[in-house]
C-alpha cells in the first residue's frame, strides 16, 4: 500500500513538471455523460510503451486508477469494475455513470524519458423523457382567440433547450408568435385556420432529445365565401324544368345552410335545394344562408335570379268586327296565347308586315288595326308569339268583303232578228254577287251573270239593265245595254265585213279628203259659215264629252265621227245616213278607242 501511494504520489510530482512543459495529453472538454451510461477520456498520445499511468478525480485527487508496467494496475476504491486502461495510450474508460461522477480527471503518462500530463471534466447528465406539451385552450376560434402553448419535462437534467414545431416545420417568433420562459412557452396571438397543426415541442440536453406528443387545435371559423351554385346555369327555365341549387361555404365546423327567396327564408334545409317541376311562381331571386353555430357568424349568398318562363300555347287570332269585314271599314286582329309572351311578330301571306299606311300595330304588337280596310288587306295573317323557350303560331285568314264594282255588260249592240242574243254581266265583287236583268223596266226571271236567248225577235230590242247585288256589303250596282234588234240581213252582206270595211276606209279616204280640201276651200271664202254652226248644235251631246271647240271646219268633221262612234247602235244613227256602209264605218271608227266610253257602258251606283 505504501509503495503504491509513493509512486502514484511520484507520478503526480513528475505529471505536473511535465504539464510545465507544455504537453497536454488530454483534449479540452467537457466530456458529456449520461446517467448509467460509459465515457472514455482518450489521450492525445500514439500507442507506445507507458512505463507508468496514473488517473485521478476531483479535488483533492483521488486515485482512480495506478498502472506501473513492472507491477500492474491499481483501481482505486469505488472504481473496481467500472474501468478499462489501454496501456499503450492511457485512455480510460469509465462505465455505470452516476452523477457524483461529474468532475475533473487528471492523467499523468510516463515513457521512457517524458512524462505527459492532462485534465478534462465529466458531467453526466441524465437523459429527458416524458415530455408534456399542454394548450391553455385548444377549441379556439379564428382572429378571436390566443392560445398558449407551454412544454414540461418530468425528468432529466438540465439545460434544456426546445424546439417548437408546426407539422413539419420549425416554429420561430414572429410577429403574433411568441416564445416564452427560456423557450419552454409559445404563443400564438389570434389563430387562424393555418394554426390548427399538430403542434410538439422537442426538449434537448446535451445527451438527449425528446419530442413531446402531437397536439392539435381545433380553430373554428368562416363561414366565408359562401358560394351558391345553379345547375343547369341558365338565364331562363322553362315550367317544369329541375334545378339544383347547391351552397358551400369556407367554415370549420362545416355550416349549416338555409335557403331565401326574395329575402324569405325557406323551410329548406341542407346544402343542396332540389327544384323540381318548377312553376313560373317561383321566380324570384335565391339565395343560401350559411351559418356556423360555433362562431355563431352567418353569411349570405350573392343572390342568384331565377326567372321560370310557362311555354306558349294556344296562339290564336281574333278580329273585331269577327264577321263580314268590309271595304271601306275597320278591323282589328288581335293576337292572344297563353304562357309568357316576350314578342309577337306579325306577318302576312309570308311576309313580315310593320306599321304604315292604314295598318297600326299596338306597342306590345297584340292588336294589329287596319283602317281603312282595303281589298288588296284580304289574305292569310300570321301571327308568331315567342319567348325564349317556345314558339308558338296562330293564322287567320282576312277575307274584305267589297263591290260590287267595275260592272260592264259584254255583247254585242246591235243583232240581226233571229240571232242567238249573249249578254253577260261582270262585276268585281266578294263573295260573288247576284244578278237580275230587266228589260226597258221589266225584270227578267233568273239570278244569271248571262242573259241568253236563243233567237232573238224585234221585241228584244231595248235597254237591258243588269244589276248586281252583293248581299254582304248590300251593295247594287246597275249597267244599262241597248240593244237593237235589226232585219235579217241588214248586218252581213255577201263581201265580208272585213272587205266592205277596207272598201269603205278607201272610198271614205279619198271622199274625206275631197270633202276636206272643198270644205277648205269654202270656208276661207266665208261660205258655209251658218251651216257648220247648226252642225254643232245638232251635236250637243258630243262636244259636252269630247270638248269640240265648235266654229271650225275641220272639227265639224270631227265632230261628226265622234258623234256616230259615241252613239254607235243606236237609232239615231239611221237619221243621218241610212246606208249600211255608213253603219260599218261607225264599227271601224269604234276600233282604236277613243278615251271616252259610250254613255251606254258607263256604270253607275244605285
Ligand atoms: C458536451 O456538452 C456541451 C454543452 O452542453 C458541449 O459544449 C460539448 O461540446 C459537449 N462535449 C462533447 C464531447 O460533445
Ligand atoms: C498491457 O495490456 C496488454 C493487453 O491489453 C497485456 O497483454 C499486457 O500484459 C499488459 N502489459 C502489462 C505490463 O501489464
Ligand atoms: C409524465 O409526466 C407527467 C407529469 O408531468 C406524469 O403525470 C406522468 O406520470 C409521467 N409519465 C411517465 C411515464 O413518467
Ligand atoms: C370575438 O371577439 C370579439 C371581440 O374581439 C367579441 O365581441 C366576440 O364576442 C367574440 N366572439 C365570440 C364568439 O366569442
Ligand atoms: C406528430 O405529427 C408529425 C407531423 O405531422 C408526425 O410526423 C408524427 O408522426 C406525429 N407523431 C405522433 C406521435 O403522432
Ligand atoms: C389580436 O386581435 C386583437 C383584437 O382584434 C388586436 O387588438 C391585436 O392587436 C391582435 N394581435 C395580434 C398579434 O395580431
Ligand atoms: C374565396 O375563395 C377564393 C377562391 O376560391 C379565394 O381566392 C379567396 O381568398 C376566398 N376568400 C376568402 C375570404 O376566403
Ligand atoms: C324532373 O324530375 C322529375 C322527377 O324527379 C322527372 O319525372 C322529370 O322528368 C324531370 N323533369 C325534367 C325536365 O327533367
Ligand atoms: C320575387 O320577387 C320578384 C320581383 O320582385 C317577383 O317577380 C316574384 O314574383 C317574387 N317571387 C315570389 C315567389 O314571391
Ligand atoms: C281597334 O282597336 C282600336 C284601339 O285598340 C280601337 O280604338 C278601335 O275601336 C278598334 N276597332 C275595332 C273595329 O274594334
Ligand atoms: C285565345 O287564347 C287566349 C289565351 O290563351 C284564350 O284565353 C282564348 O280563349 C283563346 N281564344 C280562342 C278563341 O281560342
Ligand atoms: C223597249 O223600248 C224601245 C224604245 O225605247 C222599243 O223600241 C222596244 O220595242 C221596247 N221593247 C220592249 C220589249 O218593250
Amino acid at each position: 500500500m505504501d509503495f503504491h501511494h509513493s509512486t502514484s504520489l511520484t507520478v503526480y510530482l513528475l505529471s505536473i513538471l511535465g504539464y510545465c512543459a507544455g504537453q497536454d495529453a488530454l483534449p479540452s472538454g467537457p466530456v458529456n455523460g449520461t446517467l448509467g451510461g460509459n465515457v472514455i477520456f482518450k489521450t492525445t498520445i500514439n500507442p507506445t510503451t507507458l512505463f507508468a499511468i496514473s488517473w485521478t478525480f476531483g479535488e483533492p485527487p483521488v486515485s482512480v486508477v495506478d498502472f506501473v508496467s513492472s507491477a500492474g494496475s491499481v483501481i482505486g476504491v469505488g472504481y473496481v469494475g467500472r474501468i478499462s486502461l489501454d496501456n499503450s495510450t492511457g485512455s480510460l474508460e469509465l462505465r455505470k455513470l452516476t452523477l457524483i461522477d461529474s468532475g475533473t480527471y487528471r492523467v499523468s503518462l510516463r515513457t521512457a524519458d517524458v512524462i505527459q500530463v492532462g485534465s478534462t471534466s465529466l458531467i453526466v447528465y441524465e437523459t429527458i423523457s416524458n415530455v408534456t406539451l399542454r394548450a391553455n385552450v385548444i377549441d379556439l376560434m379564428e382572429l378571436n382567440d390566443t392560445v398558449i402553448f407551454s412544454c414540461s419535462v418530468s425528468s432529466g437534467s438540465s439545460p434544456f433547450s426546445y424546439r417548437w414545431l408546426n407539422g413539419s416545420s420549425e416554429v420561430t417568433a414572429r410577429y403574433g408568435i411568441q416564445l416564452g420562459d427560456g423557450g419552454r412557452t409559445l404563443t400564438i396571438a389570434n389563430v387562424t385556420r393555418y394554426d390548427q397543426g399538430p403542434y410538439r415541442c422537442i426538449v434537448s440536453n446535451p445527451v438527449s432529445s425528446k419530442p413531446s406528443q402531437n397536439l392539435t387545435l381545433i380553430i373554428s371559423y368562416g363561414p366565408e365565401n359562401t358560394t351558391m351554385k345553379v345547375t343547369p346555369l341558365d338565364v331562363l327555365y322553362g315550367s317544369g324544368s329541375n334545378l339544383t341549387l347547391s351552397c358551400s361555404a369556407e367554415s370549420s365546423p362545416s355550416a349549416q345552410f338555409q335557403w331565401l327567396l326574395n329575402g324569405t327564408l325557406l323551410s329548406n334545409n341542407g346544402p343542396e335545394l332540389r327544384l323540381e317541376n318548377i312553376q313560373a311562381n317561383q321566380s324570384g331571386s335565391y339565395s343560401c344562408w350559411a351559418h356556423n353555430t360555433r362562431t355563431l357568424r352567418y353569411q349570405i349568398s350573392e343572390p342568384s335570379d331565377i326567372t321560370v318562363l310557362e311555354p306558349i300555347s294556344g296562339a290564336n287570332i281574333t278580329t273585331t268586327p269577327n264577321s263580314s269585314i268590309i271595304e271601306g271599314g275597320s278591323v282589328n286582329l288581335t293576337c292572344d296565347a297563353s304562357g309568357a309572351i316576350i314578342t309577337r311578330e306579325w306577318m302576312k301571306d309570308g311576309h313580315p308586315l310593320s306599321a304604315g299606311g292604314n295598318i297600326i300595330i299596338s306597342e306590345d304588337k297584340r292588336v294589329l288595326s287596319i283602317n281603312p280596310v282595303k281589298r288588296t288587306d284580304s289574305g292569310e295573317y300570321r301571327c308568331r308569339v315567342s319567348n325564349p323557350i317556345s314558339t308558338a303560331n296562330a293564322k287567320h285568314g282576312l277575307i274584305v268583303n267589297y263591290g260590287p264594282d267595275g260592272m260592264e255588260i259584254m255583247g254585242p249592240s246591235e243583232i240581226e232578228v233571229g240571232q242567238k242574243i249573249t249578254l253577260t254581266c261582270s262585276a268585281d265583287s266578294i263573295p260573288t254577287s247576284s244578278y237580275t236583268w230587266v228589260l226597258n223596266g221589266t225584270e227578267i226571271p233568273g239570278h244569271s251573270p248571262e242573259f241568253t236567248k236563243e233567237k232573238s225577235e224585234y221585241s228584244d230590242s231595248g235597254d237591258y239593265t243588269c244589276t248586281a247585288t252583293n248581299n254582304v256589303t248590300g251593295n247594287k250596282t246597275s249597267v244599262v245595254h241597248k240593244l237593237s234588234v235589226k232585219t235579217e240581213g241588214s248586218l252581213s252582206q255577201g263581201l265580208s265585213a272585213g272587205a266592205i270595211a277596207g272598201i269603205v276606209i278607201g272610198v271614205l279616204l279619198v271622199l274625206g279628203v275631197a270633202v276636206g280640201v272643198a270644205v277648205y276651200f269654202m270656208k276661207i271664202k266665208g261660205f258655209f259659215k251658218k251651216e257648220s254652226s247648226r252642225s254643232v248644235g245638232n251635236t250637243g251631246k258630243s262636244s259636252a264629252n269630247g270638248g269640240g271647240p265648235g266654229g271650225n271646219q275641220d272639227l265639224n268633221y270631227a265632230d261628226i265621227t265622234q258623234f256616230q262612234k259615241r252613239d254607235g247602235g243606236s237609232v239615231q244613227l239611221g237619221n243621218l245616213g241610212t246606208s249600211s256602209t255608213e253603219y260599218a264605218q261607225v264599227r271601224v271608227n269604234n276600233r282604236p278607242g277613243q278615251p271616252a266610253e259610250p254613255p251606254t257602258y258607263k256604270s253607275h251606283h244605285s
